[in-house]
């Protein structure tokens, strides 16, 4: 062999190495990625006379296949014939076969052959999952919403054994800080079911307004949805502008919200926040607070307020009327009840808050807190229900059938696994998709960071200081979205895709994380999601250079970049760069006067924005 044949061989066995396909195969790229995955030979073409052979019907069959129907209608302009029939008995014939295999609640498998399509659930949701799979084993012109022509609907022979790595799987959103119409939220939701993401975590109610409809309290929405005016900015910048803000949620909107989530197996997880973020409450009924102030007036800047609800039999009596209603209208087991961010200025002024500290034989309002949360919490129990709060909630003592959702770094997740209480981790910053995501030089304001995509991707819900029998009190993770600076449903987009992908792959797959392969997947992925008009931030192909200290009249410049096979060049004078300056290896040194300027090229075309700093 010469030499030649011996670097073209190696080179293409480093690519099927690297790409896990051999090199004439379509590359698959699933997110969250399946916990196992074979690619074979050939493909299995699907066209109008493709049948859906089905074991059995019930309505929620009938309408996931009409999901993958639906997207076959617009994109292809046809839809499969479903086919009531023993499936078994047409082995040999040419279609999709649907079966009950009594596998675990959302696990599914994937036999796909050039002669047939062999799909095996035990639930619903595994049916549900199996389908989001095939959309994106699809072309990804099939999530186009006109017909397509000229595409060759071919799903790529491969073999697939899936099931998720936690039942809980949740996105956030913080519908109080901005409100978000249920049009957009179905698109949310739509979004996160295409990421088998199962959980919406429903942020209802806080200081800046409440938007859930309670018919025993009509002021919580008459009144506590608006907030006179917003700060412009930052939550200390001292501008305001001048406009009332509102909106709220009828209940008949919630119903069908939770129905429409439930037809995609995500179950709604709302939030009404105690005994803090409750000062739109309070600025309705007055009598709820330790009515030490003259004025209460919902808030109209962000942060924390020191206006919380006392602990007295009329804020007990009002909650549970509130939580009865909220049980009417979400049949999920589990409620969250907030219980971060609760100051305790008020109940060490208030004479009724001491009195009962005193009477409990408490030891200081922390345990007061706790005692407020248990109180809550065996209300809820009656009624048939659990409830999950924020890491605050273990201060003074965790309730005792608590669950635990970790926002303040790993810490508190860590205490509630070891006493054996369930924890979602959704870690700050980890998990905030209100940080930035890249430059915040070049960036709408965000809270705080940056938090890289990759920097999510990397990140492990599983804190290793846990031993394997704490582990398995991790139920899931969540990615948060709170919308201080999110004003509209294009900002929440941007700020939530595509990091939310490496926290929906952190949540199901169970394959050892690969940034490389992520990052292939994720480009293929990035198409799919332009054509479902989700305005994700494409940060993915921008050069990200960062200046570290050196010298008083030096830095050391790195820079780095998502999209993979990127060669990223860069020039030192402020001018653009073209594919003939310098290439970008390793960290180098500037000075003063010095401008690095970079762009990101792959086969003689730029890939994303040209970026600068300065000195
Ligand atoms: C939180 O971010 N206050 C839970
Ligand atoms: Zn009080």
């Amino acid at each position: 062999m010469t030499n030649k044949i011996i670097c073209l061989l190696s080179a293409a066995l480093l690519l099927f190495s690297c790409t896990g396909k051999k090199p004439e195969q379509k590359l698959i790229s699933v997110i969250p990625e399946p916990s196992f995955l074979q690619q074979t030979e050939g493909v299995f073409a699907i066209d109008r006379r493709t049948p859906v052979f089905v074991d059995f019907v019930d309505s929620s069959l009938l309408r996931t296949i009409g999901f993958l129907n639906e997207r076959l209608e617009k994109a292809a302009g046809f839809s499969l014939e479903i086919v009531q029939d023993d499936p078994l008995r047409h082995g040999q014939e040419k279609g999709i076969f649907v079966l009950d295999a009594g596998l675990m609640k959302e696990c599914y498998n994937l036999d796909i052959t050039p002669g047939r399509l062999l799909i095996e659930y035990g639930d619903g949701a595994g049916l549900f999952y199996a389908v989001q799979t095939i959309l994106q084993l699809l072309p990804q012109e099939i999530f186009a919403e006109s017909r397509q022509r000229g595409v060759k609907w071919e799903v790529p022979c491969c073999s697939v054994e899936d099931s998720p790595r936690f039942p809980y799987r949740g996105m956030h959103l913080d519908c109080c800080l901005h409100f978000f119409s249920i049009d957009f939220l179905k698109k949310y939701i739509d979004v996160m079911a295409l990421h088998k993401v199962n959980r919406f975590h429903w942020h209802l109610t806080e200081d800046q307004g409440w938007r859930l409809e309670i018919k025993k309290y009509p002021l919580l929405t008459e009144k506590g949805q608006w907030r006179k005016e917003t700060v412009i900015g930052s939550l200390a910048s001292g501008f305001y502008d001048g406009k009332p803000y509102g909106g709220y949620y009828t209940q008949e909107e919630v119903k069908d919200l939770v129905k429409y989530a439930a037809e995609r197996y995500v179950t709604i997880i709302p939030e009404i926040e105690l005994p803090g973020h409750a000062l739109a409450a309070i600025a309705c009924y007055p009598e709820l607070s330790c009515g030490l102030e003259d004025h209460y007036e919902t808030a109209t800047r962000w942060g924390i307020f020191r206006q919380v609800y006392c602990p007295k039999e009329e804020t007990f009596k009002f909650l549970e009327d509130v939580f009865d209603e909220v049980f009417e209208l979400f049949p999920t087991e589990l409620v969250h009840i907030g219980g971060d961010e609760c100051p305790k200025a008020s109940w060490k002024k208030c004479p009724h808050c001491q009195a009962l500290i005193k009477k409990l034989g408490l030891k200081d309002e922390f345990e007061l807190q706790s005692w407020f949360i248990q109180r809550m919490e065996k209300y809820i129990n009656s009624k048939g229900h659990q409830i999950i709060g924020w890491d605050e909630i273990l201060q003074g003592g965790l309730a005792p059938n608590a669950k635990v959702m970790s926002w303040l770094g790993e810490e508190g997740g860590i205490k509630a696994a070891q006493q054996h209480h369930e924890v979602v981790m959704a870690p700050y910053p980890k998990y905030y998709l209100d940080y930035w995501q890249a430059d915040p030089e070049s960036e709408p304001l965000a809270m705080g960071g940056p938090t890289t995509l990759r920097t999510m991707y990397e990140y492990n819900p599983v804190p290793e200081v846990l031993t394997p029998e704490e582990r398995r009190y991790i139920i899931g993770v969540e990615g948060c979205v709170w919308t201080e600076y999110m004003p509209t449903p294009a900002r929440v987009e941007y700020m939530a895709w595509p990091r939310m992908c490496a926290i929906a792959e952190a949540g199901w797959t169970k394959r050892p994380k690969d940034w490389d392969g992520f990052t292939r997947r994720l480009e293929e992925h990035l198409g799919r999601l332009d054509l479902l008009d989700v305005g994700y931030c494409k940060a993915f192909f921008d050069p990200f250079i960062e200046l570290h200290k050196d010298t008083e009249y030096s830095k050391i410049a790195t820079i780095s970049i998502d999209a993979p096979d990127a060669e990223i060049r860069y020039t030192l004078d402020g001018t653009a760069p073209t594919e003939a300056s310098l290439l970008y290896t390793g960290p180098f040194v500037i000075n003063r006067q010095q401008t690095v300027t970079a762009a990101a090229f792959r086969e003689g075309h730029i890939l994303g924005n040209i970026k600068f700093k300065k000195f």
